[in-house]
């Protein structure tokens, strides 16, 4: 046997040769930041169960989103914290929610940030289910009434995207209808399309105090050993006339992104949840890996996979690794 010809280490011989073969980059541009807006904190509070993430007080966004978009980020995604909850979730679609008061801080500090909005239940209702109850059963066709007048308001506040992550059936239809009528027929819709129920939410729970109290999400989150049935919810949401579909949690996740991405045509957005980032934080914190490098190749593999955006609380950090010249090496 002659010794081959092929020598696949021809073009990895140099950081160059590399840069100029590499299939996959990530930029500034393709990265969502989410956010956390409380009601009720006077001072940015640290998150226990997500190092280096914070629970803002409206008064404080102008300056963190001012911070955001000077460290070359396009867009956030925010979550709200109300001041009171109840059955139905109401302080949601309140013209003065927390939500709209933090779309209307981002908008007058650095307009130019893309304002997407998590539309959503769990954090307003005293349950802390996505939907509301009718005795233990979580009622999908009256809480999209609901869901949609939270889109509506969000809309009417400034937000530029709205993004349903509940997971009942039929509301991107019931989003689209209503925001069309009230005259946001140019808001496009975010569907978390393929939402898993997953352990990795953990810390986020805890970030927007949206654990359920009683039971679990999987009578309307997706079962993780399904992948045909979440090509069935894509097909299904961009007939309800999705803008853009997600996949969620990312990393357990990558075959369900690329078999997505090969059936669609419009942008793929895959989040990188609260347990996913933790798992980098904690354990680089410990010292057992380096950051940098760990978060490099999980974004890395996120867009490999098919995603075009990614929503990750590493955002800021990436930013500046880019900045600073120390993303790719
Ligand atoms: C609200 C919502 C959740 C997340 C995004 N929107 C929590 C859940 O479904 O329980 C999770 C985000 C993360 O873990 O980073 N329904």
């Amino acid at each position: 046997m002659a010794f081959p010809i092929t020598r696949p280490r021809r073009l990895r011989a140099t950081p160059a040769l590399r840069a100029l073969v590499a299939e996959t980059q990530v930029s500034c541009d393709d990265l969502i930041y989410p956010l956390f807006v409380d009601a009720r904190a006077r001072q940015p509070e640290e998150i226990a169960a997500m190092p280096g993430q914070y629970r803002w007080p409206v008064e404080r966004l102008g300056d963190e989103a001012r911070r955001l978009r000077d460290a070359g980020l396009r867009s956030v995604l925010l979550f709200g914290l109300p001041d009171w909850k109840d059955a139905t979730g109401s302080s949601s679609w309140h013209d003065e929610g927390v939500v709209q008061r933090a779309i209307g801080a981002i908008k007058r500090a650095a307009p130019e940030l893309v304002v997407m909005t998590d539309v959503c239940l769990c954090e307003y209702t005293d349950h802390g289910h996505c939907g509301v109850l009718d005795g233990e059963h979580v009622d999908n066709d009256t809480t999209l009434d609901l869901l949609a007048r939270q889109a509506l308001s969000h809309a009417r506040a400034g937000a530029d995207i709205v993004a349903p992550s509940d997971m009942m059936d039929g509301r991107v239809g019931a989003l689209r209808a209503v925001l069309d009528r009230e005259g946001y027929a140019d808001t496009p819709i975010l569907s978390y399309a393929a939402k898993y129920s997953s352990a990795f939410y953990g810390p986020f729970r805890e970030a927007a105090d949206s654990a359920p109290a009683f039971g679990d999400r999987r009578s309307y989150q997706m079962d993780p050993r399904n992948a045909r049935e979440a090509l069935r919810e894509v097909d299904e949401d961009l007939a309800e006339g999705a803008d853009m579909v997600m996949v969620k949690p990312a990393l357990a996740y990558l075959d369900i992104i690329r078999q997505v991405r090969e059936r669609i045509h419009v942008p793929l957005v895959a989040y990188n949840v609260s347990g996913e980032y933790s798992m980098v934080k904690v354990t680089s914190a410990a010292g057992f890996v380096d950051e940098r490098a760990m978060v490099r190749e999980v974004m890395t593999a996120i867009k490999r996979a098919g995603a075009d955006l990614i929503i990750t609380y590493h955002a800021p950090d990436v930013a500046q690794w880019i900045r600073e010249g120390r993303w790719t090496d």
